[in-house]
Parts: structure tokens; C-alpha cells; sequence
């Protein structure tokens, strides 16, 4: 059985004084839990800061984003390094986000992926599709994309290191969550892919999370299913009494 993961990606929100009440916070409330891994994703000025104070607690620290050149002349960018030497264990890959508004692409998002599994953090490579697509019944079509160039080329020893978050566009920061039925036939799909397209063994436990519009209202109904192994929140990760009531519907009772 896998370990439930669940990620609290903090976005673009909290100054670093606030990030750092509410990571101690989560490391108080968190200390007596077990069967889940929890992770949380601050914006890059408070990474530090937050990793000193979760370093010796079970909470995990995340990037957001990252370039994949190691150094060098690009302005404004974050090596994969540089997340790694202030403790961070996870990156998110191509979130909606970076691929809407900044216009992050496949190929880049698989580039990204090497790195990470060449540094040893674990790779979080987030897909989904717009709603346009998804009226359009090209949500299969959109997501076999993202996942055929996005995890192209990866060796039988770096696929198990994976963690892949569904994450439909239209449920991200709207409200309306994907109903537990449109997640596993989304989670399936992607199970039946990586197996029988990408040649990941059947055994390897990718872990794949849902993310959009996850609350400690409908956290439960969602993270019961056996085909849906952890969330990723966004919004309700700020709070610390949502964040932790999701965190404790993810654990397998
Ligand atoms: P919300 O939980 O705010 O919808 O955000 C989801 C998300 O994008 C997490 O990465």
C-alpha cells in the first residue's frame, strides 16, 4: 500500500513572517500523526526560513517551480540547487499556472523532470486540462500530451521516483472540485498510460494526487478512493485547521 502524500502549495501568498507562524504551527499539530507525508510549498523568499523550522519534524519542504540549468546567466531564475541546499526534497513540475500564464511548455517540463531525478528531489509533474478542452472531449487527448513529452525518456530506475498530480484547470481556485468519479477515470487513465505507453512496471506505486478545489469539506470523499493517493491544495493550505482536516482524511484508517 502506498503512503498517502498530501501538499500544501502556498502559491504566491504569505510573507515570510506569517510563513513561518504557520509552519510552526503545522509541525506542532502534526507531531503525533503517521500514515501520511505531508509537504508544503512556500513561495521562494521564505523557503529558507521554513525549512529550518520543519527540518527535524515529518514535514517535507517544496519548490514551486525551478529552472533546470544548475547556474549561471539567467536573470530572475532559481536552480534546482539552489532549492535543494536550503532543504527542499520535492518540486512541483509544470503546474496549470506556470504553463497558463507563463507559458511553461512540455519539453521544458520534461527537462525539468530529469533534473530533479539527476538531484534526487522528487519530481511532483502536475497535468490537467482547461475547461475549453474538456468541452471540446479533449481532456484524454490533452493529458496523454503533457504525460508522453513530459516523462519522455526516463529510465526503469528513475520512474519510480515520480509523483504526478492531476490537476484540472477548471477546478483550480473556482470552488468546484472534480466529483471522486471524474478523478479515478482521470487517475486510471493515467495509470493505464504510464503501464502500457511508458513502460512503467505495473508493481512501481506512482503516486498520483488530485488538486483543485480540495477543502476539508470534501477532502474525505475524494482521498477514500484507493485510486487517488494524496491531494495538492492550494487555497485551503493557508488554513491551518483546513490543511491539517485534510491531511487527517488522507490517512488510511
Ligand atoms: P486550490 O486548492 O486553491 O484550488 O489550488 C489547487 C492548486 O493549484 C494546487 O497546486
Amino acid at each position: 500500500m502506498t503512503t498517502p502524500l498530501v501538499i500544501g502549495n502556498w502559491k504566491m501568498n504569505l510573507l515570510t513572517a506569517p510563513a513561518c507562524e504557520l509552519a510552526k504551527s503545522l509541525v506542532d499539530q502534526l507531531a503525533d500523526v503517521s500514515g501520511v507525508d505531508v509537504v508544503i510549498a512556500p513561495p521562494f523568499t521564505s523557503l529558507y526560513p521554513v525549512g529550518q523550522i520543519i527540518k527535524s519534524s515529518r514535514l517535507c519542504l517544496a519548490g514551486q517551480n525551478f529552472y533546470y540549468e544548475s547556474n549561471g546567466a539567467y536573470t530572475g531564475e532559481v536552480a534546482l540547487e539552489m532549492l535543494k541546499d536550503v532543504g527542499c526534497d520535492y518540486s512541483l513540475i509544470g503546474h496549470s499556472e506556470r504553463r497558463c500564464l507563463f507559458g511553461e511548455s512540455d519539453e521544458g517540463v520534461n527537462k525539468k523532470v530529469h533534473h530533479a531525478i539527476d538531484l534526487g528531489i522528487t519530481p511532483v509533474v502536475c497535468v490537467g486540462e482547461t475547461l475549453e478542452q474538456r468541452n471540446a472531449g479533449a481532456t484524454l487527448a490533452t493529458i496523454e500530451t503533457q504525460l508522453s513529452i513530459g516523462l519522455a525518456d526516463l529510465s526503469q530506475e528513475e520512474k519510480p521516483r515520480l509523483v504526478i498530480a492531476y490537476e484540472p484547470v477548471w477546478a483550480i481556485g473556482t470552488g468546484v472540485n472534480a466529483t471522486p468519479e471524474q478523478v479515478i477515470e482521470i487517475h486510471k487513465f493515467i495509470r493505464k498510460y504510464l503501464v502500457e505507453r511508458l513502460g512503467f512496471s505495473e508493481e512501481v506505486g506512482v503516486r498520483i494526487l488530485y488538486g483543485g478545489s480540495v477543502n476539508s469539506e470534501n477532502s474525505e470523499q475524494l482521498l477514500r478512493e484507493k485510486e487517488i493517493d494524496g491531494a495538492l491544495v492550494g487555497g485551503a493550505s493557508l488554513n491551518l485547521e483546513s490543511f491539517c482536516a485534510i491531511i487527517n482524511s488522507a490517512i488510511e484508517i
